[in-house]
């Protein structure tokens, strides 16, 4: 990872390779205005019309003198405040283009404000970025590894950094940190990410951090009688685990926060099998396991003032011999019973036992993320996730979290009309709806597994756990969303639950 400090302007920093700015503005005289006014004057002498047009790169050799050796300039459109996404394209960017041309050492400076976020917000999602913009995974790559030289950047505190403190860049470190591990998690392909392995691996973080981590094998899975879990792993030759991470940073006695994720490590359909046209996407469908993961990782790293367990489903979901199949019934660990009509709907079967097992701990609340839907992406597209609840408040809170760490939310109902969707000839429900309403569908499957009593929202993050390719500044695979929103929300309830005791 890259070694992020603040530029200190009193003692001599140390001479470095490169100095990176953004130029923006209609025009080059804008252009020039929106640059550091020390280097205006070097710049204007040298600089091409188009400055600031999109993806342009303009370097400047800066002689002799402190600072940096080389100039870099980087176009960065017309407006001066800019969307979150864009300033993460920005700093991949950045990354690419310094580790293209060899730069070991940079200066950084940012100066736009940033849609939706406040100066603080801004600070914690550049740094966030920038520690997470040279992400990659070389892992499978044995030879035309791309060369990294970039290993240090030194920020400059003015622009959107004036008042940096290091505090905040360190947090920004562990977060990244942990963020980096939640993509490895996802961009690992099934056949070395089993439940078993993702298992081990996180067992392996929590004891590091002192997080209490229990892990139930098949055998303990049946003595849950996790009805569901079993059913979607007999088509795999693989158990199935459970891994639950058990943090307490906050007071004794307050009831936790339940975070449960879905963990199919590879979801082929089963017997109501997929076609084979990206089907390889399928090794990301453990994506809301793995982010659940990582928030109480994360929360450990930061001692954040919360008590949390998290609880993360893994199984394969495969066509065998031995498969679930439709028309099948499954009893779950509450008790009720689903028709299975399709296959393919596993990872509503498998968190209904995880969201009835985390009421043990009788949360103050329950999140649940999953790449749950594919219509989840006909609903939003690749820009938000769904988020489900009745809790008009969580919902606020959920997506005010969300727009401010740039990890989208968009409610959708659960009104009681659609339950009419699920119902079965046969069972208590059947784990499809329909074509309409597709997402929907699966969120009502899941509140029937959920204790009305208690506040819960369900986070469908098909549309963006993961892209095929770099978007949105992020690179190619697993996104990590999820994370930020959540350590957001986290933080927040903190600090309202300290102002009146009432909670939630
Ligand atoms: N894991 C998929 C959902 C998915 C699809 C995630 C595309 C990311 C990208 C899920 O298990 C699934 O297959 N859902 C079905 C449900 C249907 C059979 C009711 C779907 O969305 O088609
Ligand atoms: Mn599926
Ligand atoms: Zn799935």
């Amino acid at each position: 990872m890259l070694k992020i400090s603040i530029r200190n302007g009193k003692t001599r920093a140390p001479r470095v390779d490169a100095h990176v700015v953004f130029a923006a503005g209609a025009g080059r005289k804008e252009a020039l205005v929106s640059l550091p006014a020390d280097l205006r004057a070097r710049v204007a002498a040298a600089a091409p019309a188009e400055l600031a047009s999109d993806g342009a790169v303009f370097t400047l050799p800066l002689g002799e003198g402190k600072g940096a050796a080389r100039l870099y300039i980087l176009g960065a459109g017309k407006a001066t405040e800019i969307t979150p996404r864009k300033a993460r394209g920005l700093l991949r960017s950045a990354a690419k283009t310094l580790n293209r041309s060899g730069e070991s050492s940079a200066i950084l400076d940012f100066s736009f404000a940033l849609k939706r976020m406040d100066a603080a917000e801004i600070r914690e999602f550049l740094l966030r970025s920038l520690f997470l913009a040279d992400y990659g995974f070389p892992r499978y790559k044995s030879a035309d590894q791309e060369k990294k030289p970039l290993k240090a950047i030194a920020i400059e505190p003015r622009g959107a950094f004036a008042g940096v403190a290091s505090r905040e860049v360190e947090k920004a470190r562990v977060v990244a940190r942990v963020a980096r591990l939640v993509r490895d998690l996802g961009n690992t392909p099934s056949n070395d990410m089993l439940p078993s392995d993702f298992a081990d691996r996180v067992m392996k973080e929590a004891k590091a951090r002192g997080v209490k981590v229990t892990v139930l094998d098949k055998k303990a899975i049946r003595k849950e009688r996790m009805g569901g879990l079993l059913a979607v792993n007999r088509g795999s030759v693989e158990e199935p685990r459970v891994v639950v991470l058990e943090y307490r940073g906050g007071k004794k006695g307050d009831a936790p926060v339940a975070l449960v994720g879905k963990g199919v490590t590879f979801d082929s359909g089963g017997i109501s099998i997929k076609p084979a046209d990206k089907m390889g996407d399928m090794k990301w469908d453990m994506m809301g396991a793995a982010t659940v993961m990582g928030v109480v990782l994360a929360a450990a790293d930061l001692h954040l003032e919360v008590n949390l367990v998290a609880i993360a489903a893994l199984t394969e979901n495969l066509p065998s011999g031995s498969a679930y199949k439709p028309g099948d019934i499954v009893r779950f660990r509450n008790g009720k019973t689903a028709e299975i009509d399709n296959t393919d709907a596993e990872g509503r079967v498998i968190l209904a036992d995880a969201l009835d097992y985390a009421a043990e701990w009788k949360p103050a609340v329950i999140l649940d993320f999953a790449t749950l839907t594919g219509a989840a992406l006909v609903a939003l597209g690749l820009e938000a996730a769904i988020v489900f609840t009745d809790h008009d408040a969580l919902a606020k809170e959920l997506v005010n979290a969300g727009e401010r760490t740039d990890e989208r939310l968009w409610r959708l109902p659960m009104w009681e009309e659609y339950r009419e969707n699920i119902r079965s000839d046969w069972a208590d429900m059947k784990n499809t709806g329909g074509r309409w309403g597709g997402s929907i569908n699966g969120a009502m499957f899941l509140k029937e597994f959920v204790d009305p009593k208690t506040p819960w929202a369900h986070l469908d993050i098909a549309g963006t756990a993961n892209y095929d390719r770099d978007y949105a500044g992020y690179p190619v695979g697993a996104t990590s969303f999820g994370l930020g929103l959540t350590l957001r929300w986290l933080q927040e309830r903190q600090v309202g639950t300290r102002g009146s005791r009432r909670g939630r």
